[in-house]
């Protein structure tokens, strides 16, 4: 998901395009501003966090791009094309470590593991959003 800093900052197309560069094949996509209620389910193992409240009013300040992105290892893949939560310990490259300098305004959100995958994309697309398609440069990416 782009954060509403990185669509305000106009970082939308440079995430996306680190993405399908990578070779992820992308299948959902939508904009718009999340609910309070959506914000504090998707964070709520943060619920305790004495930044919770900053968080979630963060995640609602505006509109996000939420993705689903498919791929060989894309969970773990992600997580390491955005890098660490603090933009000052991610890596020079990552998408973090080249476009953000605190943790409160780090433009994107990777999901954690394929479970957690799974449930954010029930959470934020609903059944049936995904769509199926056969992207014509699989034989180039994957033997
Ligand atoms: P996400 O991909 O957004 O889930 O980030 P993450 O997995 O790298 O980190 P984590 O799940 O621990 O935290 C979720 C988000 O909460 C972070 O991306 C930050 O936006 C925010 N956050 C985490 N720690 C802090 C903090 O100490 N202060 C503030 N203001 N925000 C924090
Ligand atoms: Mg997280």
């Amino acid at each position: 998901m782009v954060k509403p800093d990185g669509v305000q900052r106009g970082l939308v197309g440079e995430i996306i395009g680190r993405f399908e560069r990578k070779g992820f094949t992308l299948r959902a996509l939508k904009l718009f501003r999340p609910s309070k209620e959506l914000a504090e389910e998707h964070y709520k193992d943060l619920s305790a966090k004495p930044f919770f409240k900053d968080l979630v009013d963060y995640i609602t300040s505006g509109p996000v791009v939420a993705m689903v992105w498919e791929g060989n290892g894309v969970v773990a893949s992600a997580r390491k094309l955005i890098g660490a939560t603090n933009p000052l310990n991610a890596e020079p490259g990552t998408i973090r470590g080249d476009l953000a300098i605190q943790t409160g305004r780090n433009v994107v959100h990777g999901s954690d593991s394929p479970e957690n995958g799974e449930r954010e994309t029930g959470l934020w697309f609903g059944e049936g959003a995904l769509v199926e398609w056969e992207p014509s440069l699989k034989p180039w990416l994957t033997e």
